[in-house]
């Protein structure tokens, strides 16, 4: 039977499956009713996103305003695009930069595309296998180390919800003459109140990315670059948007976007704060599990979260079940889809528009859950998950623009110890590399990729050949 998007999707729209994922909206409509009704292109009294000076300079100014920001531009290629021109605009070709290892292959794409000179900072990464924050000491022992630094990009939220000190990462950059870059691709909802962290572009960062569709009611693809001093050119940025981003943006995209700021504009208050009642009480209900556990603020010591998302819903299983039986046993049974899965632990996205139906389904849905483990119902083989595994600090032999441009192979991964990445090697989600284009292939790497597709997570960067069954990985050829 051949399936087709379109009919598959209406087909979905129907199920009574509850998404615990993006995009924020969570398919409940707040405005456009017919997308074909409302589809046009840069027509007489549109404006044009690449030439704003009417309606969408408008609309940008709106946001703007709304977050409180210098400039702020529309974006319908995602944070990626944001990303690639925030980077380009602040840096020259081969410029030194400070870098977070747990940035989006986005980042990455940038360092690659500017053929710059990361210097890596690694957050720490906790017994639970989750990231932690960058600090602010790492960042100004990294700067005081590498006076030439041009740029510093770190990601706070994390795709798990983890925050850095942003406000005080932001004065040391400065202290320095240097521009902060914030992805804060996962953290478009926050400085609304209810809670949640503030924005870091209120907290100094000099450019901060920002998803709507992660965490707020908007259409997938859209997101937000805002820029807050001149120490990135706002032409700049214009330009290496008019390179990265579509000449053909969607004008039910921009409508999305301009709805989601008003409604942000005018209903903020009562968005977050009915929000939070629903995840308090979500919280409540699920702090008495005995086998699997809902990571709550007080799980997070200091050192390793300056601050918290709890719109991220983690859950651990502690060990008790793997991840990926977890996440299948809610979606196949409870019909609930989480957004994430890893070793030990799945996550729920949830934003101002999910439901008390929908938290009140998962609350049950994990109890049942964590009642059925005390019988041994979901007994299976498990190995528990080594928890270090995000990346290694691995050795560097090339800059990422050497060894993509270098001459490669596909080389059996079980053989690739020693050889250099040819590509990038990550788990989607979260799309943070275990492995960079340049960097030294160790034997421990190699057993984490293994281990991971041994728990049944999408490794991307590697080919399972057809014949032996086993995989391969792009290497930087030896002849
Ligand atoms: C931390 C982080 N940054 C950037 C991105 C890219 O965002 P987008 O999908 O909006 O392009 C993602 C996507 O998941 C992400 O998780």
């Amino acid at each position: 039977m051949q399936s087709y998007l379109d009919k598959a999707l209406i087909e979905y729209s129907k199920s009574k499956v509850y998404p615990f994922h993006m995009p924020g909206h969570k398919r409940i409509q707040t405005g456009l009713s017919d997308p074909y009704s409302v589809d046009i292109t840069e027509i007489d009294g549109f404006d044009d996103l690449h030439h704003e000076s009417g309606i969408l300079l408008e609309a940008e100014k709106r946001a703007a305003e709304l977050y409180g920001t210098d400039r702020c531009f529309y974006l319908v290629n995602g944070s990626t695009c944001g990303i690639l021109a925030a980077v380009r605009a602040a840096v020259n070709k081969g410029d030194r930069v400070i870098v977070a290892r747990n940035s989006h292959k986005a980042v990455y794409h940038a360092l690659e595309l500017n053929e710059l000179d990361p210097v890596y900072i690694y957050p720490r990464i906790n017994e639970r296998g989750i990231q932690g924050q960058v600090e602010s000491r790492q960042i100004e022992q990294a700067l005081k180390e590498n006076r030439e630094s041009r740029a510093v990009i770190i990601t706070s939220p994390t795709y798990e919800g983890v925050v850095s000190d942003i406000r005080s990462i932001s004065e040391i950059c400065h202290s320095y003459n240097i521009p902060l870059i914030v992805d804060e691709a996962h953290g478009a909802h926050f400085g609304f109140g209810g809670g949640f962290p503030e924005n870091a572009a209120k907290l100094g960062a000099d450019a901060v990315i920002m998803s709507l569709h992660k965490t707020l009611p908007s259409f997938t693809q859209t997101a937000l670059l805002h820029l807050t001093s001149d120490r990135i050119s706002e032409d700049k940025a214009a330009e290496a948007l008019d390179i990265f981003e579509t000449s053909s943006p969607s004008y039910i995209l921009m409508a999305g976007m301009d709805a989601c700021i008003r409604q942000l504009t005018k209903e903020a208050d009562k968005l977050f704060g009915a929000y939070r009642k629903r995840l308090d009480d979500f919280y409540r209900r699920t702090e008495n599990l005995s086998h699997i556990h809902v990571i709550r603020r007080d799980d997070w010591s200091n050192t390793e979260a300056y601050d918290i998302d709890d719109g991220k819903v983690l859950i651990d299983t502690q060990g008790n079940i793997s991840g990926k039986k977890l996440y299948d046993i809610l979606r196949d049974k409870y019909l609930l889809q989480m957004e994430m899965v890893s070793g030990n632990f799945v996550l729920a996205m949830t934003s101002v528009m999910d439901t008390d139906e929908g938290f009140g389904r998962l609350a049950e849905a994990l109890a049942d859950i964590d009642a059925s483990i005390s019988e041994e119902r979901y007994r299976e083989d498990l190995r528990k998950s080594n928890c270090d595994t995000i990346y290694r600090n691995n050795i560097r032999k090339l800059q990422i623009h050497e060894a993509v441009r270098k001459d490669s192979e596909h080389i059996a991964l079980k053989d690739a110890a020693d050889r250099t990445s040819a590509g990038y090697v990550y788990l989607y989600p979260p799309g943070i590399p275990l492995l960079v284009p340049g960097e030294v292939i160790g034997r421990d790497t190699i057993d984490d990729i293994y281990d991971r597709i041994g728990q049944g997570m999408d490794v991307r960067g590697i080919v399972k050949g057809n014949k032996s069954g086993d995989y391969s990985i792009y290497a930087v050829a030896d002849f």
